[in-house]
């Protein structure tokens, strides 16, 4: 069990995540298949970090089970110390952790806006100052979708704008943790550019742990951990040395 916290680093950079000998195991039918193998790793506040590995290597499976969404066949996933199981995934999912997914699953009768607002009221997230509906036109507005894209139905959106509508509901609720799967994929290089940089500041101002997967070497340069999923087995890039097992 490898922790990336030296000693002596700044409370926000506390241990918030741990998966302990986690596994995980698909089965349908006869055919079971193992796409996670006894993954110990550490996250922490105050930290970005990217998740490499090929297509079909369990990355989505890795966030679906850091995230509440599903329980590993072996192992403990626990938040600050605490159990998911004890903690309650759904109250984990409502209070600590928000996802970008990889499909959006934005809600398709609503408009942007909505999608954003109705995350802030499951939530319970609410500005310092000012409404939920403002603060949501702010974050989408800060995504580059103005306030006529905003209040247009999310079906009526293109891809790389309903990725923006699904970052924007993500970072509308004030969480902990933040899990993003491929967020950048249907982005142009100054726009994903931007979210990453908006990642790092999450990170590094505020003290979120931003955990993202990504095939873009140029999101990883900016990450402050990389690690790589590949045959079930996770290993954390180091620069000098290359990468080894955690
Ligand atoms: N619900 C499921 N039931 C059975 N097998 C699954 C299920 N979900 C994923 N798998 C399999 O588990 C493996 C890992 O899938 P996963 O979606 O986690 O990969 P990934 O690394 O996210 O891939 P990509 O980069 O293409 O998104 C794949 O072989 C996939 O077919
Ligand atoms: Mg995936």
């Amino acid at each position: 069990m490898t922790s990336a916290t030296p000693t002596g680093t700044a409370p926000h950079r506390a241990a918030v995540l741990r998966l302990h000998e986690v596994s995980h195991t698909y089965s349908g039918g006869r055919r079971r298949t193992t796409v996670l193998k006894n993954i110990d790793c550490t996250f922490e506040r105050g930290t970005l970090t990217a998740v490499l590995g090929p297509s079909g290597s369990g990355k989505t499976t890795l966030l679906s089970l850091a995230s509440g969404l599903d329980t590993p066949t072996r192992g403990t996933i626990s938040f600050d110390g605490r159990d998911l199981a004890e903690l309650g995934l759904g109250r984990y999912r409502n209070r600590h952790a928000a996802t970008i997914f990889q499909q959006y699953n934005l809600l398709t009768y609503m408009t942007a806006l909505q999608n954003v607002t109705t995350a802030m009221e499951i939530t319970g997230a609410k500005p310092a100052t000012g409404s939920r509906r403002s603060r949501a036109l702010q974050i989408l507005e800060d995504m580059g979708l103005d306030r006529a894209t905003a209040t247009r139905n999310v079906l009526r959106l293109s891809g790389g704008q309903q990725q923006r509508v699904a970052i924007a509901r993500a970072l509308a609720c004030d969480v902990d943790i933040l899990f993003a799967d491929e967020p950048t994929g249907n982005l142009d290089e100054d726009t994903a550019d931007g979210i990453v940089d908006t990642f790092r500041e999450l990170a590094h101002a505020q003290g979120k742990c931003v955990i993202v997967v990504t095939h873009s070497q140029r999101l990883a340069a900016k990450a402050d951990r990389v690690l790589t999923l590949r045959k079930g087995r996770l290993t954390e890039r180091r620069d000098a040395e290359g990468d080894r097992g955690i």
